[in-house]
């Protein structure tokens, strides 16, 4: 039986930037898809602790516009993680009443990976408890610029007026437009940049950078991150009440 989300002062929505997979790997002296594979596995011990700590929205950066530029080797190697993930997870996430979506641009991925991406999106559609949400090709910019195309095409169509383009109506074009802004947003591996994740959507986030390489990320460390926000006192721009 899945349990029950706790409602509270802690983040609904949490976005992570799983880096350091391949650091893990070097310091073990394997090749980095170890590290990838290893990373693979902390995905779903941190989607399991998510009700426990109230969190409804989980979305993970997986693989970025920019990560093509990796070996040949590791694009290839990723992809068949993506691929195997999802064959193995896919019914024990339906069992838990995880619903899954994916963000980013599909184009220029393998067919055989798209339907099951679609697959997995249809078979949770009806899941009620986490909303696990997995970005692979995807990159701010690139959403940003994909959402204005469909925007402008809706505007030549006369859907739209470009008098009604606002911050309420440029949303609902882009991937995410189903999902809550992110309310923390925690990157592993020490490095403290954003990497062009969730631009739009951030934009009042509260960041949490922490060493750990993420194969190494546990649910407890993630409880503490979680326990710490809500000490934060969040004024989206205004002045304290
Ligand atoms: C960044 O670490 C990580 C990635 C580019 C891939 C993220 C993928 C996973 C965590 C595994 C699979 C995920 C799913 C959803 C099945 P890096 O390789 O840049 O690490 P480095 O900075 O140490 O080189």
């Amino acid at each position: 039986m899945p349990k029950p989300i706790r409602d509270g002062n802690g983040p609904r929505h949490v976005a992570i930037i799983m880096d350091g997979n391949g650091r893990w790997a070097t310091q073990r002296g394997r090749p980095r898809l170890f590290g990838h594979h290893a990373g693979a596995k902390r995905v779903r011990e941190i989607v399991q602790a998510c009700p426990d700590v109230g969190v409804k929205y989980l979305t993970i950066f997986a693989f970025s516009t920019e990560n093509w530029k990796r070996t040949q080797t590791e694009v290839a190697g990723l992809m068949s993680l993506f691929r195997r993930y999802i064959q193995k997870e896919a019914r024990a996430l339906h069992a838990e009443n995880v619903q899954v979506r994916f963000i980013g641009d599909r184009v220029k991925l393998d067919r055989k990976l798209i339907t099951l991406m679609d697959e997995l999106e249809a078979l949770t559609s009806g899941c009620t408890g986490v909303n696990l949400t997995i970005a692979i090709n995807y990159g701010g910019r690139d959403e940003v610029a994909r959402a204005t195309k469909r925007l402008a095409q809706d505007v030549a169509a006369g859907k739209l007026c470009p008098e009604d383009v606002n911050e309420e109506t440029l949303p609902k074009y882009l991937d995410t437009c189903v999902l809550p802004d992110p309310d923390l947003v925690i990157r592993t591996s020490g490095e403290a940049r954003i990497s062009n994740f969730l631009l739009w959507q951030s934009a009042y986030a509260e960041y949490e950078f922490v060493d750990t390489l993420w194969p190494d990320f546990s649910a407890e460390e993630f409880s503490s991150l979680i326990g710490g926000y809500g000490l934060r006192e969040r004024r989206y721009g205004g002045v304290k009440a």
